[in-house]
């Protein structure tokens, strides 16, 4: 807070970082922005120079957007043959880099770590990549990776690169029916696993859930499940085996040859799905390529953290999520980096994990969420301030809007003033950064994700769809493809198109509104379509009340985002129960419930409250009015609005009767 008791709306970058900085000031990053959407040809051409491929490409770009002018189709570095894992780990080797670390594994306890170079990483991704040969696994296939935070999930992922092979990777706090529907749609051979995970105090048997997932219908391609022996966590003697299907890693990976083939694929060969929540449906499997990916991860990495192979990067985020996919395995090795991979949670085994870590490795590059964010800053500032945290440079943030207030604890707290925050806007679906400051050249604003990146090219349109010019609100899109952008949705490409390219025809509908200021600066608002963003995890709310209703006494439910402190926001669940349940029913009807969708999503998409409804308010109809149930959950009924066209209004009066029963 300033002398005049007002606080800081606008922060210039660190004066010793712009100093180095690859791009310098406001100035430069317009001058390149403009270049990179003038002549995007001349912009990527240079820059994808850095990379190796064994055949060059013919063509930069090509695309169709616009669903009227026929199919949506996006191509980048037409022509060329490359192959990521190369790109990320054989070409640093080569060039004299094999002594480099690039994991500085950080165990979920304080006393296990590990390092791993450039070189034994290649030696892994090349063992892995042989037994995967030997299963059968070639390019093309699919591979399901359920792995926690060890440095075998990179390796696994780019084991499948090196060979074509298109990797599917879970988070390992999915529920077994997830996995199971992932399996499902991606029919792989192999499963890859371990035997379990500590998280934070808890340990969790990764390789039993795996058991549950393959024993439920859909999943009968997998014929090899490759378990990693993780005896720190689970003891190998409390793991069930099934003869014939089930290896340990340990025994049948290290034995294999250190040099391996590598599958030069075409540029739109697919890298990788990774499945995620919509408004409607199942998670669609988003599909990524191989060229467009690679510089686009490689490219927003160095220039949004500003890395320097002097730095030590860390990024908290799990390889089960897109941030862990760009901003663990690919875009970081892409660049050569150090980084920390980090097993546990930040609060264990207390508040002041990440700050310790930070000075034991001299971390200098740092990237989390705004939930850790303010889940830390509610721990208090000592476990904080007991740590140096002098190496700090760029601090990032993802996932989630982050409210000024944390970015300025972050900022003044974490980062004692001295280094830059970035707020980076982007999806699974964008593959890389959209809209974020470039730390040495954009002032940033606490809040506001600022400017987009090199080549992407937002708008905001209103109500009809039309642009809206200079400041104002509305829905976020963007106008024409970018490198790392998805190419379809896996096995549908109908839906790719009606979810993205649709509802405005000509622009890629990101489902998020945001505003934009008198300085151009963009601020997201956060989701328009039924998507909530629970600690930065997105979760549709169809997924979750399918989930209630396959509950047998669960007849209908309804479910809304409300806003929370710390998480950013939860779930709330309307429901109706069968018959002529009595409301409120007992105790263990909403346990019941609860575990329901534990078990068929996983604990994240745990509903915070569910609120009994005899009956939910409908039109007349029959089309839920969740804006009223967004309101109710909110408590704000004094805003309801008009009920009037409610084809029976006094289901809000019941309703409210029923508020924390
Ligand atoms: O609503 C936006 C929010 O997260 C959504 C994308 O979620 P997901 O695909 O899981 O990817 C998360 C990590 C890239 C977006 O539609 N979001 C992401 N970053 C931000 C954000 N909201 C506000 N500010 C951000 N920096």
């Amino acid at each position: 807070m300033s002398a005049n008791g007002e606080y800081q709306t606008s922060y210039d970058p660190p004066k010793d970082l712009q100093a180095q900085a690859h791009v310098n000031s406001l100035d430069e990053y317009k001058r390149m922005y403009d270049q990179s959407l003038k002549d995007p040809e001349a912009f990527w051409g240079k820059i994808a120079e850095d990379f190796y491929w064994k055949k060059k490409w013919d063509v930069i770009e090509k695309h169709n957007i616009d669903t009227s002018k026929g199919p949506v189709s996006i191509e980048w570095f037409l022509g060329a043959q490359t192959n990521l894992a190369y790109n990320a780990v054989d070409r640093h080797v080569e060039a004299g880099m094999g002594d480099r670390v690039a994991f500085f594994w950080e165990g979920n306890d304080v006393d296990q770590s590990r390092t791993v170079t450039y070189k034994q990483l290649q030696d892994q991704v090349c063992q892995v990549a042989n037994f995967l040969l030997s299963k059968g696994v070639k390019k093309g296939s699919d591979v399901t990776i359920y792995l926690p935070m060890i440095p075998e999930l990179p390796a696994t992922m780019l084991a499948c690169a090196r060979i074509g092979a298109v990797h599917s990777v879970v988070f390992a706090g999915f529920s077994a029916e997830s996995l199971a529907g992932r399996i499902e749609d991606s029919r792989p051979s192999v499963v890859v696993t371990t035997s379990g995970v500590k998280r934070g105090a808890k340990p969790i048997e990764l390789k039993k859930i795996v058991d549950e997932a393959l024993a439920l219908p859909g999943t009968d391609s997998v014929t090899t499940v490759l378990v990693y022996d993780h005896s720190i966590a689970l003891p190998r003697n409390k793991v069930a085996f099934t003869e014939g299907r089930d290896v340990w890693w340990q025994d049948v990976v290290p034995g294999q040859p250190t040099e391996a083939p590598i599958e030069w694929v075409d540029a739109e060969h697919p890298s990788f799905k990774l499945y995620t929540s919509g408004s409607t449906g199942k998670p669609k499997g988003v599909l990524h390529t191989t060229a467009g990916y690679m510089v686009g991860a490689a490219t927003t990495f160095k220039y949004v953290f500003d890395h320097r192979a002097s730095d030590v990067y860390w990024c908290t985020a799990d390889c089960g999520w897109i941030t862990g996919h760009s901003y663990v395995t690919y875009g970081p090795l892409f660049n050569a980096a150090s980084q920390v991979v980090f097993e546990g949670v930040p609060t264990y085994p207390d508040a002041g994990r990440c700050w310790d870590i930070v000075d034991k490795y001299n971390v200098s590059l740092f990237y989390t969420a705004p939930t850790a964010i303010r889940s830390l800053m509610a721990a208090g500032d000592e476990f904080v301030t007991r740590s140096k945290r002098s190496s700090l440079r760029v601090l990032g943030t993802v996932g989630e809007p982050i409210n000024p207030e944390a970015w300025r604890w972050y900022n003044e707290v974490v980062g004692g003033g001295r280094a830059a925050i970035v707020d980076t806007w982007w999806q699974t679906e964008t593959g890389a950064h959209m809209i974020t400051p470039l730390p040495g050249a954009i002032p940033a604003k606490p809040g506001s994700a600022t400017l987009p990146f090199f080549g992407v090219e937002p708008a905001i349109l209103d109500e009809s769809g039309k642009e809206v010019e200079g400041p104002g609100q509305g829905y976020l899109v963007v106008k024409r493809s970018w490198p790392s952008m998805l190419r379809t949705i896996a096995g549908d490409h109908a839906r790719f198109e009606q979810t993205y390219f649709n509802v405005y025809k000509g622009y890629y509908f990101t489902g998020d509104g945001a505003r934009r200021d008198e300085d151009g600066y963009i601020w997201i608002l956060g989701r328009v379509d039924d998507v909530i963003n629970v600690s930065g995890h997105r979760i549709g709310t169809a997924e979750v009340e399918s989930a209630l209703v396959g509950h047998h006494l669960c007849a209908e439910a309804a479910v809304v985002p409300v806003e929370h402190a710390i998480k950013g926001q939860v779930i709330y669940a309307f429901v109706t129960l069968y018959g002529d349940a009595t409301y409120p029913p007992p105790e263990e009807t909403r346990k019941a419930l609860i575990a329901q969708v534990r078990k068929a999503i996983g604990p994240i998409a745990t509903p915070d409250v569910i609120h009994w409804a005899p009956s939910l308010p409908k039109t007349r109809s029959g089309k839920i009015m969740r804006r009223i149930l967004r309101k109710i959950a909110s408590r704000e009924e004094d805003q309801l609005g008009d009920i009037s066209t409610l084809a029976d209004p006094s289901v809000v009066e019941t309703l409210l009767s029923l508020r924390g029963k």
